[in-house]
């Protein structure tokens, strides 16, 4: 069976479409013998080990920042999630996978290398970001600007997309793994209480917002005493965490105005009259997309699916090799796309 591939290899989990459907949606976590290095556990599974392992295993995001980091155990687990998505029928599937913007060509060759090793041919990796574009059908006919923010797990993406090719980006490393990090921190220093990561996002999710929020909300949530070491559960209200993470969604808005400020002025101006286009699962948190229109004084178009824009968009390239003429993908991928 020969098939089309989009790929969306990110910080916390990988999202596979095909035959215009996401096929598999999974966390991008291994759990493996501390000694052997043999893997034990991959996906669900592996993300319910995260802070509960014993001293002979190990948790290991093999994605970090959108990049390999681990590129034994991403070959494993991306090979495990092919067979899951398409059993071991499938014939030379051709590849659209995607990268955060402005990596080197190093970068670019590891996952195309990678998603080879896993059984892929004719690979091409393209920035999410240009990703996210393709999936909105914007009009790169004539030269106009457009300001793309895809807010991760571990990267936050922004660029400037004109002609169909990126103007302007940068990809910053603050992103909503760093939110439940601070949330993390807060509930140690006022609460004395050890968390692990699954509660941080859970308490994230459920609690968690960029902006104040009209009426106070509080969930109960259960760590570790960090004196006597006993479980414990404490309250924590939707002010509490809005003070605990607030820095972080700060650092994030500014992040998008430092790519601006390296914008030309008409690009710039393009983007004032449109307004920017906001995804990724870190744009879920309540009040975000409020909150950088505030702060940067933008209308802001959320995605209505914001976390699979990245892999809709890749799967749109397979399928329009048109739009991917004007983007020097030749500098920043290796793999040429082969029409078939
Ligand atoms: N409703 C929500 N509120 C707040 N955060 C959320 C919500 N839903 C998902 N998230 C967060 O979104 C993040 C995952 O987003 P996404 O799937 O875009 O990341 P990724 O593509 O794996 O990572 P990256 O693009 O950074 O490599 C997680 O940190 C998750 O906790
Ligand atoms: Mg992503």
């Amino acid at each position: 069976m020969a098939v089309d591939i989009g790929i969306d290899l990110g910080s916390s989990k990988t999202v596979i479409f095909s035959s215009s459907k996401v096929v598999l949606e999974v966390p991008n976590v291994v759990t493996v013998d501390s000694d052997s290095w043999e893997v034990v556990y991959t996906g669900e599974n592996a993300k319910q080990t995260i802070g509960r392992t014993p001293e002979s295993m190990q948790t290991v995001f093999p994605i970090e920042h959108g990049v390999i980091s681990d590129y034994d155990l991403a070959e494993y687990m991306l090979k495990e999630y092919m067979t899951t998505a398409f059993g071991n029928k499938i014939l030379r599937p051709r590849i659209m996978a995607t990268l955060p913007a402005g990596l080197t060509e190093l970068q670019h060759h590891s996952l195309s290398n990678v998603l080879e090793s896993a059984g892929g041919r004719n690979i091409t990796v393209i920035e999410s970001p240009l990703a996210i574009a393709f999936s909105l059908g914007l009009d790169f006919s004539s030269p106009h600007g457009s300001l793309i923010v895809d807010i991760g797990a571990g990267t936050t993406d922004v660029a400037v997309i004109s002609m169909g090719d990126i103007a302007v980006c940068n990809s910053f490393k603050t992103a909503s793994f760093d939110i439940d990090a601070q949330i993390i921190r807060y509930v140690r220093k006022e609460f004395n209480i050890e968390i692990g990561q699954l509660t941080a996002e859970s308490i994230k999710v459920k609690v968690g917002t960029a902006v104040e929020r009209d009426v106070e909300i509080a969930v109960i949530a259960k760590g570790r005493n960090v004196f006597t070491g006993l479980p414990e559960s404490f309250e924590i209200t939707s002010s509490e965490v809005y003070e605990a993470i607030k820095d972080t969604i700060d650092t994030i808005c500014n992040a998008i105005r430092e790519v601006l400020n390296k914008t030309d002025p008409d690009l710039v101006a393009d983007i004032m009259a449109d307004g920017m286009y906001l995804a990724g699962g870190g744009s879920l948190l309540l009040g975000m997309p409020q909150k950088i229109s505030e702060y940067l004084g933008i209308e802001v178009h959320h995605l209505s699916d914001p976390t699979h824009s990245v892999v809709r968009g890749a799967a749109v390239a397979l399928k329009n090799s048109e739009l991917l003429k004007n983007v020097d993908y030749q500098m920043r991928s290796i793999k040429e796309l082969e029409i078939e």
